[in-house]
């Protein structure tokens, strides 16, 4: 079947559209246990680019997974193929010119390097929202710990399931340390050149 399919070039390129939104297009991948505030950290930076005029749009774990990855579990082939859809879709949009953040436990290595050699190692920004477990179990917004320390809930990343810290990120977060907008501001600083046209 593969052999029959013949990509279509079109002649709108990437660059075409970076042009005409005037700003670059990359991927801001948060990984981090759930419950770090990789989404609250998230959506302060993407309020701030949309206040500057930069084209975005957020995808996060537990919004995707009531949509187009609802089919998937926790188990750790199920996480794979969850990361390699939003990998797919994260390329369609940053050749779409936009701006993507991306907030998902991500748990494996392995799964995060691929992330880097699909939408290439330039559109690829890795940022480690750095929360102990500990601290996560503290917070417990969803409750979520709680029912996997009961075993109401099983593979929770932390408790019963890995996670792999990122050994070099482009960012690392410890929120236990920084402010949300200090944080934020880290961010911003870091991507403030790569926003440029001709960067790269
Ligand atoms: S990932 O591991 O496949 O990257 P993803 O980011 O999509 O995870 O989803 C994580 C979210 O699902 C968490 O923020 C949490 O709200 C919820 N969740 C439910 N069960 C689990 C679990 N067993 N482990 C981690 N997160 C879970």
């Amino acid at each position: 079947m593969k052999e029959n399919i013949i990509p279509h070039n079109y002649q709108v390129s990437v660059a075409d559209r970076r042009k005409l939104n005037q700003h670059s297009s990359f991927l801001l991948w948060f990984t981090g246990l759930s419950g770090s505030g990789k989404s609250t950290i998230a959506n302060v930076v993407e309020q701030e680019l949309y206040k500057k005029g930069i084209k975005t749009y957020t995808l996060d774990g537990d919004n995707i997974r009531k949509g187009i990855n609802k089919d998937l579990t926790f188990s750790p082939e199920d996480r794979t193929e969850n990361i390699r859809r939003i990998t797919e879709i994260s390329a369609l949009m940053i050749d779409a010119g936009v701006v993507v953040l991306a907030a998902f436990v991500s748990p494996y290595k392995k799964d995060r390097i691929k992330i880097k050699n699909v939408v290439k190692d330039v559109n690829f920004v890795e940022i480690y929202i750095n929360t102990s477990v500990e601290e996560c179990e503290r917070r417990d917004v969803k409750g979520l710990y709680k029912k996997a320390r009961i075993g109401e809930i099983k593979n929770m990343t932390g408790i019963s399931s890995p996670y792999e810290a990122p050994d070099n990120p482009d960012i690392e977060i410890k929120t236990e340390k920084e402010t949300i907008e200090q944080s934020v501001k880290r961010i911003l600083d870091y991507i403030s050149p790569k926003l440029e046209l001709n960067h790269e």
